[in-house]
């Protein structure tokens, strides 16, 4: 089912495909909002932009998130303040709060009608254990400088223990903010092709050249802002990320609905905010973060957010179920500036955590800055070069260990199965004279076979049943029940096997 933003934006975007070659100061791969903030800006300063993506406008990540804008990024500056510094914290916060006021800019001076609501944002608890972790954020926020308020009552169906709450906030309704974008880019000089996939980018002496659709695109300047780097030397982003597939709903309660936007810090994650709809009002709920890759359990998905609605909203209709995936980085900070030393003038945006809206703000500011030779204040923040210890150890070494376990352990422990033992709408891997063949049988025992080894780099796929997908536990690429590439990293189908 897609999101409520992809399906009340009704056209596919007018973009059409890349037919010819082309020659631009900047390509940009990837038509998200990270993508499309870019171009705006380097547009507005009058260089010549193409854009490439493999799918539709906003079809993707950007187009399946809970469309949040907020500096309140859970709970961050406590930890922020203690891992780096104070200057940090509060470089983070000031980037953050800036890229709110330059969304609300754009959307002004643009006149995009994006639905775009003023609102207060809460982190809330329930457990009496946790309060000091709110009182702790709130004590770094007052640290940097910024006013933030405990309060003990909100407006959820439910009690809380307290909350940290933060006005000034803002909800959009991202795809129509990003198709305004779009047309702001092409009314600039811009041009954005979509179903145009990007194979390959070399360089050659000063240029770079993107093959994409068999065609070329020669550029100075290239940015990588297609959620996941494709390219994957040099720059290693593979290593220093992992994917987190998170769940939403948008519901009818049939009831009078809650101003204010919310999250709560631990798991499961709750996060609350009202979309409009129509003539009425929906409660968007979202939560039930996993590893992408790892199949989940439909208990802990839909499930549980269905029965939190039903919980507080016995009328309860779920109009809209859709799940989406983030780029998480080790240490909590996007990577946004160079792709790597060793390529000059090549840049990228990625591992925004789940907070993408001001994160692609940022990113095409400090990027739009680097290009023009001018100075970012808030650049060092997110220097996506940065090798600097990672103290965030325990993320590390989950990444590692998985990583580990699925190119070894996982290919020598997978189940000798025969087909029969494959149930009708499900999914799995047997081995047929030690080759792993991946397997979905659809509802009427239709048999699709496919090599379940990733073409990034290579993992063990595993069949996530709830999408029918075969799904990617190094780094997230996701692949159809017959084998085609739906998410990056991987930009390749699998192959296909053939059951005589
Ligand atoms: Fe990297 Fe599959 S996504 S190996």
């Amino acid at each position: 089912m897609s999101s409520l933003w992809i399906d009340t934006t009704n056209e596919l975007d007018q973009s059409k495909s890349l037919g010819k070659d082309l020659t631009c100061d900047v390509c940009i791969i990837g038509a998200g909002i990270a993508g499309l903030s870019t171009g705006y800006y380097l547009c507005k300063q009058g260089l010549k932009v193409i854009i490439l993506d493999k799918s539709y406008i906003g079809t993707k990540t950007s187009g399946n998130t809970t469309g949040k804008i907020t500096f309140q990024h859970n709970l961050i500056y406590d930890y922020l303040i203690n891992s780096k510094s104070e200057k940090y914290a509060k470089a983070y916060l000031d980037a953050n709060k800036k890229a709110i006021l330059n969304i609300k800019n754009i959307i002004d001076e643009e006149q995009i009608d994006c639905d775009f609501e003023n609102q207060a944002n809460y982190v809330y608890t329930t457990k009496q254990e946790e309060l000091h972790k709110i009182h702790k954020e709130i004590q770094a926020l007052h640290i940097l400088g910024e006013e933030a308020e405990f309060v003990t009552n909100c407006d959820l169906p439910f009690k809380i223990v307290g909350a940290l709450k933060e006005n000034n906030q803002a909800q959009i309704h991202l795809r129509k903010y990003m198709l305004g974008l779009a047309n702001c880019i092409k009314q600039k000089g811009g041009e954005i092709y979509t179903n145009s996939t990007v194979i390959n980018v070399k360089k050659d002496n000063n240029e770079y050249i993107t093959f994409a659709n068999n065609y070329e695109i020669k550029s100075k300047y290239i940015i990588q802002a297609c959620h996941y780097p494709f390219i994957n030397f040099p720059g290693f982003y593979f290593s220093k990320m992992y994917q987190s597939t998170s769940y939403v709903i948008a519901v009818d309660t049939h009831t009078n609905l809650f101003g204010g936007m919310y999250i709560n810090p631990h798991e499961p994650i709750y996060s609350f905010r009202t979309a409009k709809f129509k003539d009425k009002r929906l409660l968007l709920i979202a939560g039930a973060d996993h590893k992408t890759g790892f199949a989940p359990d439909e208990n802990k998905s839909y499930k549980l957010l269905e029965n939190f609605a039903k919980k507080h909203y016995p009328k309860s209709e779920i109009l809209y179920k859709w799940n989406t995936r983030d780029c998480i980085s080790l240490d909590k900070i996007p990577y946004i500036g160079e792709f790597s030393s060793l390529l000059p003038n090549a840049y990228v945006a990625t591992g925004f955590n789940k907070w993408g809206i001001t994160g692609s703000n940022i990113a095409a500011n400090i990027i739009t800055d680097k290009i023009l030779g001018k100075e970012n204040k808030y650049a060092f923040v997110f220097d996506s070069r940065r090798v600097e210890p990672i103290k965030n150890r325990e993320e590390v070494k989950n990444m590692t260990s998985q990583v580990f376990k699925s190119f070894i352990s996982n290919r020598i422990k997978i189940p000798h199965a025969d087909l029969e033992q494959i149930k009708n709408d499900n999914g799995g891997i047997i081995k047929l004279d030690g080759i792993n063949i991946g397997i979905y049988k659809d509802a009427s025992g239709n048999i699709f076979a496919i090599n379940p080894t990733c073409t990034h780099l290579g993992c063990l796929l595993t069949w996530n049943n709830l999408d029918k997908t075969w799904d990617c536990p190094c780094h997230g690429s996701r692949f159809n029940f017959k084998g085609e590439n739906i998410y990056d990293p991987a930009f390749k189908n699998l192959d296909k096997f053939e059951i005589l």
